[in-house]
């Protein structure tokens, strides 16, 4: 969910839109664009691919006058970024232009059936469905722009915050929101809009925060209006904002990794949008209905990674074993690719990418098409070059991740990843229907968790403290906890330079309780699961010899508490979906540790976002 900006008022409507899209730069975008209806009726749009500034330099030779405009910075969900899908988007006609933040889940059905009626689209989007929706329902029943766009959202599912603009009527904005912010401000003689307050609070303090629901009739010289749907009048006070404009980089938050960690409950809700049904109580990922066949006879998934992914791609063998009962291999894509691995079109690999880039990774992926296997995708950058050599996949849809330490990437693919084995497991009938039902009802309620998760922060960020000075960390954990603790001494590793590692509990007895003593403190995943009682007794280990231990229990838990140094509680979920929980103080850990240390999180020495080389 990107950025959206609008200005209607007596002012150049150019310079105060791409002064408002800088100041949404802290979102991340892959493309940028604005639309301005100048003083002759002209509605211009011009969009591009890639950075605002380059949005800038395509504009020099175009007429950007006009005192209203709309402007967007993208994030792809449906087609790849490119300057054709970037926003604003014309409907047939021309006559209006969008921009849009979120996601029309039936945007395909709306879509077909506009083209049955002769509708062309110019794009891949789904926010390209809603204009030309808008505008037939307008046109077929000639109604005035309002009134179409009341009708026309009765018939879209999914989250949006739009705005549009009319060259028919070039004094008004019209702006709707559903589960994706937008702000209003209110100037004099003028409106603002935004996706939030950061692209206005340098023109003005009084500020409407759209409710969900709510559609936004701004125009020049009336009051703001603001009704729903059904064309009832909603009342949202206009409230006085105090923000500087220091804290609203980053959306407030010091550092992106702090913001993507915080970001994690909306990015899961994101991710399980359209998929996971919770009134229905089921789950669906369009890759397992195309691709049935494909997935059901797989005699094998091999799953490839790198990193993080790679820790994903661990916990994802555990539930696709556990729920579809077919083996699965974890394997990393830079090993893999140069083994000469066994592979025959059976075979089901699983590359999975936030970037979509990793050299390493793309290399397996042709290589193991090469050798016949069916290709399966999982990543977050739309279009990227991973996704474009799969045969099929699923996005995680958490929104672009810019802190180098990836976070709610993470929590993404092993969403997916449990996404995929209930849907899979489902089809091919190898979960009871209860058991089932419970996990899927369950999932639905872990955004909830995480922001309970969440609040742990203050605790976590005081106790870091005494942690800044260890040279050593070790991470332990069992079962689906193994690979959240390999995932937390990576986290400590990338950016507090603090030499962590990860082991399975059980192993601890086997080599590492060598290195055990007062220097060197332990973190254990101790969450009431199947293997409690053995992670007590480690416990017990690390402590005689004179350890600090911090543990993540299950809320309530009497018995580490005694212990333990430093406990952290975390609500009771089911034990498959534990690691979206437990990750999540572990990632807090790491991040104040490293700022503790005066460290630079977000770009950690010698490590790249995406790393392209092998
Ligand atoms: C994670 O914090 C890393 N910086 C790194 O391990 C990363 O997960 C790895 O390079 C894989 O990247 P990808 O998911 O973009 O393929
Ligand atoms: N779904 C839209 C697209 O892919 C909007 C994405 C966004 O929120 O930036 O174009």
């Amino acid at each position: 969910m990107c950025g959206i900006v609008g200005y209607i008022g007596k002012k150049g409507a150019y310079n105060i839109l791409i002064k408002g899209l800088k100041r949404l730069e802290y979102r991340g975008y892959d493309s940028a664009g604005v639309a301005m209806i100048n003083s002759n009726g002209a509605l211009n749009v011009y969009k591009t691919k890639g950075k605002v500034c380059e949005l800038e330099n395509y504009v020099k030779d175009k007429d950007i006058t006009g005192n209203i405009g709309i402007a967007h910075t993208r994030w792809a969900t449906h087609g790849e970024p490119s300057s054709q899908n970037a926003h604003p988007h014309y409907s047939e006609s021309r006559n209006l232009a969008i921009i849009h933040n979120g996601i029309i889940e039936n945007y395909a059905d709306l879509k077909k059936k506009l083209q049955e009626k002769g509708v062309h689209f110019r794009s891949d989007t789904d926010t390209e469905v809603l204009v030309q929706l808008i505008e037939y329902i307008q046109l077929q029943k000639k109604l005035d722009l309002l009134t179409a766009v009341q009708y026309a959202l009765r018939e879209v599912i999914g989250a949006y915050a739009i705005a549009l603009l009319d060259k028919t009527n070039p004094n008004q904005i019209i702006a709707a929101r559903k589960q994706s912010p937008l702000v209003v401000g209110i100037g004099k003689d003028e409106f603002f809009l935004g996706s939030d307050a950061s692209p206005i609070v340098e023109y003005t303090d009084k500020v409407v925060y759209l409710e969900d629901g709510a559609i936004a009739v701004m125009r020049l010289g009336e009051e703001l209006k603001i009704v729903n749907i059904l064309n009832h009048k909603m009342d949202t006070p206009v409230q006085t904002i105090d923000i500087n404009l220091g804290q609203i980089e980053k959306g407030g938050f010091p550092h992106f990794m702090l913001k993507e960690i915080f970001e994690q409950p909306e990015c899961i809700t994101n991710c399980m949008r359209g998929r996971v049904n919770t009134s229905a109580n089921n789950v669906t990922l369009s890759a397992v209905i195309d691709y049935k066949k494909q997935l059901v006879n797989a005699k094998r998934f091999i799953i490839v990674a790198c990193g993080t992914s790679w820790h994903a791609g661990l916990i994802g063998k555990q539930i696709l074993e556990s729920l579809c009962r077919k083996p699965v291999d974890v394997e990393y894509a830079s090993e893999f690719r140069y083994r000469n691995p066994v592979l025959t079109k059976d075979d089901v690999v699983i590359a999975i990418s936030q970037s979509g880039e990793t050299a390493d990774t793309l290399a397996a992926v042709n290589m193991a098409k090469e050798k016949g296997a069916f290709i399966y995708g999982i990543c977050n950058a739309i279009g990227s070059s991973i996704p474009r050599s799969t045969d099929t996949g699923s996005y995680i849809h958490v929104g672009p991740e810019i802190g180098v330490a990836s976070t709610k990437a993470f929590t993404g693919q092993v969403t997916v990843l449990t996404m995929l084995a209930l849907a899979l497991a489902n089809v091919m009938g190898t979960i009871e229907e209860k058991k089932y039902l419970e996990i899927v009802k369950e999932l639905s309620l872990i955004p909830d968790k995480m922001k309970e998760v969440l609040n742990l922060n203050d605790k976590i960020e005081s106790l870091s403290r005494a942690f800044t000075y260890a040279h050593n960390f070790l991470y332990l954990g069992r079962g689906f906890s193994y690979p959240v603790a390999l995932e937390g001494a990576l986290k400590l590793k990338e950016i507090s330079y603090i030499h962590a590692e990860g082991y399975p509990a059980a192993e601890m007895k086997h080599g590492p309780i060598a290195l055990i003593d007062s220097d060197m403190p332990v973190v254990v995943v101790a969450t009431h699961n199947a293997l409690y009682e053995k992670v007590i007794s480690n416990i017990q280990e690390i402590k005689a010899r004179n350890a600090r231990v911090i543990a993540l229990v299950t809320k309530g838990d009497k018995t580490i508490s005694k212990i333990a140094d430093q406990v952290i509680e975390l609500p009771a979920t089911i034990e498959c979906l534990e690691p979206l929980l437990s990750t999540i103080p572990l990632q807090l850990l790491a991040y104040h540790i490293a700022v503790c240390k005066g460290k630079n999180v977000d770009q950690p020495r010698n490590l790249a976002k995406s790393v392209t080389v092998e």
